[in-house]
């Protein structure tokens, strides 16, 4: 095949696959393979420069640093829209009467389109025989900037349409971040120390307007069409959600959250309807637009001063809003980790009254310049606890407090740790403080840990709350009286929360140190703690020197073991529970002992129909091997079962030995002889 034909079926591809992707989230290809077709089109582009454009998926990454953004001219004027902040039924009202009183001819009800209003920056996306060729930002309207490089980076965003060769077709919509994107980005810039951004909207309008497309490819940015500018070839339909329906099928992103809706009492039960999923939505909104079905009907209405009669914007309550701090409280969560929370005069914000909010931690209290007493904008968006964003410098007052952190644990009083390069300050009380007791009973609790069956939240919330438990022994102090003196719990469910307690005894020592909850020792490393030492003694009283020897043992993780061992308070729990009953088998070190599979790393991947997943791994394990979750160059052997997806796959691509169910029994069964 000629290679302009193979790159141009190459981008074809891509293209299906990143619309599949990014605007139908419904992903057609494995990574592995997307990724195979991507480098085999750079490596063609790369052999025949003379055959790259700027269209091809390739350019999306972004391309050179800009000194500034070119003015753009729009064809059609970006226009806004009036709003209504009324009630959900007096400003569905109120606009239905305009557009009636408008359209004196017209009786009965009149046709909508109810869309969401998203929040973030307005684009228009010019498209000249279905080639995206400009993109530009709405600036007063009649001029905007050229961001046509940055927009490239979005990935939704097609590079061509699907069936439409329409000589101009400019596409209207919003740029924006979803929430997750938004929370994902900020946590990584908080971990590292890092400026956030204040909320999803600055986020996407700062990626746009970032001369570096490099920088804007980075943020993850997403897009909604909802409307047109210029159109030139094109027949339009009847209606603007046949618009709607039409971009869609141009392989544009269109939000499905829309409906067609006749009269006031329909656009207020839209509201009404959206308002109630606002927080569960993945992107901020900050209300509903209603627009005139019909195209007639809204060249008929026409404009007053900028705003076309036909449409409106009904707002929900705003998302951000001011309000003072009073004090900052110290809250510790479930692994000791110290959160400075704002104490706030209660303020109306995204849809309830808020008091409280997260600060994070002490760097971004100084990157933001919070005191005691600001004014600060707290930010309640979705079902993310409520944060302050910010603070306005200017006001002030005297006497306003900067914030520092306690030295010991506001709840037990143990001593409070920052480690280097860690945001987060960690009370180092463990199994002791009080506020990390109910989650350290739950993980405890857990399938993996000490599998207490029937020990679930609502109950470790009562037995907690209602001052039974103080610490982990006094979980096997408890007896069927007790429990079934609880609310809602009978006789016969105690005594099944008393026969699982006891079946967890008989424990087994790698379990049992995962089950303490020590932070930074997950299972595998509970597993390796286990195997190198052998009894519970040695772990405890090892150095951080002697930790290190652990295969897969860094600094970090050996300084928490050591550290937990440390406190006096552990060393009482653990001493606890065992003259509760809790045993196990003990082992000689068998740090030295060589086990059959030893320094093997295996990844597990589709259905195992003789033994599942888990009793594979463990079988494995004994034997000495490590289990992966992903496929990489470091790893043994992939055992594939039933429909094996993308891991098989990658196995193939790496060439690393695969087994079937089969191979793995007849392998187990041989290395478990020896
Ligand atoms: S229609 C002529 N529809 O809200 C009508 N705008 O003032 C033009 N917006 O910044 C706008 N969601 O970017 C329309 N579904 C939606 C919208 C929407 C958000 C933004 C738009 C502009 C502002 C309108």
């Amino acid at each position: 095949m000629p290679v302009a034909q193979r790159i141009a079926q190459l981008r074809a591809e891509i293209e299906r696959h990143n619309h599949a992707y990014y605007v139908l989230d419904a992903p057609a290809v494995p990574d592995a393979e997307y990724d195979r077709l991507f480098r085999e089109l750079q490596a063609l582009e790369t052999q025949h420069p003379e055959l790259l454009t700027p269209d091809s998926p390739t350019q999306r990454v972004g391309g050179k640093v800009l000194d500034g953004f070119a003015p753009v001219r729009h064809a059609v004027p970006m226009l806004s829209i009036r709003t209504e902040t009324d009630t959900e039924s007096s400003g569905a009202v109120n606009f239905d009467t305009r557009v009636h009183n408008a359209l004196e001819t017209q009786s009965g009800d009149i046709e909508y389109n109810c869309e969401l209003k998203f929040d973030g920056l307005a684009i228009n996306l010019r498209y000249e025989r279905g080639v995206l060729v400009q993109a530009a930002t709405r600036g007063d309207g009649e001029t905007g900037e050229d961001v046509t490089q940055n927009i490239r980076t979005i990935h939704c965003i097609p590079l061509h349409l699907n069936g439409c060769s329409a000589e101009v077709l400019e596409v209207r919509g919003e740029v924006y971040m979803s929430r997750r994107d938004f929370n994902r980005y900020n946590e990584k810039q908080r971990e590292q120390g890092l400026q956030t951004l204040v909320n999803p909207r600055n986020g996407a309008a700062g990626s746009i307007r970032q001369l570096d497309p490099a920088l804007a490819a980075r943020r993850p940015l997403s897009f909604y069409a909802y409307g047109l500018g210029e159109v030139k070839g094109w027949t339009l339909p009847g209606t603007h959600s046949e618009i709607l329906d039409a971009l869609r099928r141009f392989g544009l992103p269109v939000c499905e959250e829309r409906i067609v809706a006749r009269g006031a009492a329909e656009l207020a039960g839209f509201h009404r309807s959206v308002a109630a999923k606002r927080d569960a939505l993945p992107f901020d909104i900050d209300g509903v637009v209603y627009k005139v079905n019909s195209l007639k009907l809204q060249a008929e209405l026409g404009f007053v001063s900028r705003e076309p009669r036909w449409a409106v914007a009904h707002k929900f309550p705003a998302e951000e809003q001011l309000t003072v701090l009073r004090d900052i409280e110290v809250q510790v969560g479930r692994t000791g980790k110290l959160t400075p929370v704002a104490k706030l005069e209660p303020i109306f914000v995204g849809g309830t009254t808020v008091s409280n909010a997260t600060l994070h931690n002490e760097d971004e209290i100084r990157r933001k310049d919070v005191h005691i007493g600001d004014t600060v904008i707290v930010r309640r968006a979705g079902d993310v606890i409520p944060e302050v964003v910010g603070v306005l410098a200017e006001r002030r007052p005297a006497g306003a407090k900067p914030f520092v952190m306690p030295t010991v644990c506001p709840v037990c009083g143990s001593h409070v740790v920052r480690e280097e390069g860690e945001a987060a300050a960690r009370c180092t009380g463990g199994l002791f403080c009080a506020a990390q007791r109910k989650q350290a009973i739950l993980h405890f609790a857990g399938r993996r840990a000490m599998d207490i069956e029937g020990l679930g939240d609502k109950l470790v919330d009562q037995l907690v709350d209602e001052n039974i438990i103080h610490s982990l022994p006094d979980l096997y102090r408890l007896d069927v009286a007790t429990l079934a003196a609880l609310e809602r719990m009978a006789a016969k469910s105690a005594q099944n929360i008393v026969d699982a307690l006891e079946k967890s005894k008989h424990a087994t020592l790698n379990r049992f140190l995962f089950a303490l909850g020590i932070r930074n020792v997950g299972e595998s490393t509970a597993k390796d703690l286990a195997r190198h030492f052998g009894n519970l003694q040695a772990v405890m009283q090892a150095t951080a020197e002697q930790l290190l020897q652990v295969s897969d043992i860094g600094p970090i993780v050996a300084q928490s073991i050591v550290d937990f061992f440390g406190e006096s308070h552990n060393r009482e729990v653990v001493q606890q529970l065992i003259t509760l009953g809790v045993h196990w088998e003990e082992h000689e070190s068998t740090g030295a002992r060589v086990l059959p599979l030893s320094g093997k790393t295996f990844v597990l991947t589709g259905t195992l129909a003789s033994m599942g997943r888990d009793e594979a791994k463990s079988r494995l394990e004994a034997l000495g091997a490590k289990v992966a979750g992903s496929v990489s160059k470091k790893t043994d052997c992939v055992v594939a079962g039933e429909e094996a997806g993308s891991k098989l796959i990658r196995a193939q691509e790496l060439n690393v030995p695969i087994w079937n169910e089969a191979e793995l029994i007849q392998q187990l069964k041989e290395c478990e002889k020896s």
